[in-house]
């Protein structure tokens, strides 16, 4: 196991109702002043946002509430909403993100943005977020695990470049998880949502470090915990159990506690940002096309790694003799149990064309300062990346 550093200072509180202590944890984590983000308006049309505006207007707090973040978001609403702050339209001292993934990650920039004198984008180019305003959490979506990492994703409308910030400085002080909130999700949504989760398991799960069986089997029970409920969310949306463990599965899976001690992967996620980029599908669907493929491609750099999985997790049974093929099943495990639950096979499912595939690769290896290549589990050049765009049709 390699040598880690993990803080987690995450205040978590789960459960029904627990939207209604959004006042009370705003104070308790120093709040005075609150702009409540949110997206396209689920939180208006389930009486959410009420709910949370009246928590906090009990607690004697001020507020606004800025809505309109698009999933995949976009530095636009961050920048409208720094200008607004830096010229005193508005004012705030704590951000309050009330949806996915997209309206936390969006609240997260802002936060970052807010306490610093250059451009917000810089953190998204590799500088690390230290410092940022404090930011507080009601998830309305189990996917992305905004609620509990230190990370965030935008796409700068330029380019239209996706990329990731990281920092301690932008882990949630509280989050609110309530399962029920989840119940109003799209069931495409909720099965975007559990593909992410898998993957924030797998990107971690794939790694050149050895000897990490504490963290190997956190990783396999949680995924096994998300394909045991699938099933039961899916043909039983309002399946409060189901929800919460999912819900806990997702905020678990990404907090890193998982992923502790070890190198990890992440080339599906770069390689698929690319996609919901250009094509704005859903980040879990991409994913569904994804990782079939990245994983075919790599699997012979650590084939014991894949046949484990496949093993531990899909029940295939280990043939001794020829593990690459216990490793495949795995695979071909992933992709039934993907499109068992509605996600899609193909890039082409959501519009995406051979002749993109250059652009693609360009921005993916060379976009945003990086140099020819992406690194994870394995290095993948512009050549392996356009194999793998290949291997999705
Ligand atoms: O915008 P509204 O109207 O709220 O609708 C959203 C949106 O259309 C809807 N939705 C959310 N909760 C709902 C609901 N509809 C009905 N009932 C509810 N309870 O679902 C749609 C998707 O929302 P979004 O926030 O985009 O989903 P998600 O949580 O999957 O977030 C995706 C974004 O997170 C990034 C992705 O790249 C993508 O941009 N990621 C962020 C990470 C992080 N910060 O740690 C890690 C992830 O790997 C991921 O990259
Ligand atoms: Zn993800």
């Amino acid at each position: 196991m390699d040598n880690f550093r993990f803080c987690s200072p995450t205040y978590f509180a789960f459960g029904k109702g627990t939207e209604n202590d959004a006042g009370e944890l705003v104070k308790k984590f120093g709040g005075t002043k609150v702009l409540i983000v949110y997206g396209g308006g689920s939180v208006v049309r389930s009486g959410l946002l009420d709910r949370v505006e009246n928590s906090l207007a009990a607690a004697g707090l001020e507020y606004t509430s800025k809505g309109g973040v698009k999933p995949n978001p976009l530095s636009d609403f961050v920048y409208e909403t720094l200008d607004d702050l830096k010229s005193g339209k508005i004012s705030f001292d704590f951000l309050l993100a009330v949806g996915g993934g997209s309206t936390i990650d969006t609240a997260k920039a802002i936060a970052a943005g807010a306490v610093y004198d250059g451009d917000f984008w810089d953190f998204y180019e590799g500088k690390w977020i230290e410092k940022a305003l404090p930011v507080g959490t009601v998830l309305t979506i189990a996917a992305a695990g905004s609620e509990g990492s230190g990370d965030s994703v935008i796409t700068k409308v330029e380019g239209m470049l996706k990329r990731g910030a990281s920092g301690d400085g932008i882990r949630p002080k509280f989050s609110i998880l309530n399962p029920e909130l989840t119940q109003t999700l799209p069931p495409y949504q909720t099965a975007c949502g559990m593909t992410d989760i898998i993957a924030h398991l797998y990107e971690r799960y794939l790694t050149n470090t050895k000897d990490v069986e504490v963290t190997d089997r956190l990783i396999e029970a949680l995924i096994m915990t998300i394909v045991h409920e699938a099933p039961r969310v899916m043909a039983d949306p309002n399946n409060y159990e189901a929800r919460a463990n999912i819900m806990w599965a997702g905020t678990v899976a990404h907090t890193n506690v998982a992923g502790s001690g070890r190198s990890q992967d992440w080339n599906s996620h770069n390689i698929e940002h690319e996609l919901s980029a250009l094509y704005g599908c859903a980040h879990g669907a991409g994913l569904a096309v994804v990782m079939p493929a990245v994983f075919t491609y790599c699997m012979e750099h650590d084939v014991t790694r894949f046949a484990q999985i496949a093993v531990r997790v899909w029940g295939c049974k280990m043939d001794f003799y020829h593990p690459e093929v216990t490793a495949k099943q795995g695979i071909e495990a992933l992709r039934n149990f993907l499109i068992s639950i509605g996600m899609p096979s193909k890039i082409s499912d959501f519009g995406g064309k051979k002749e993109d595939i250059p652009v693609l690769v360009d921005k993916l290896v060379n976009g945003g300062g990086r140099n020819g290549s992406i690194s994870g589990f394995v290095t993948l050049d512009a050549k392996a990346c356009s194999e793998i765009y290949e291997l999705m049709f």
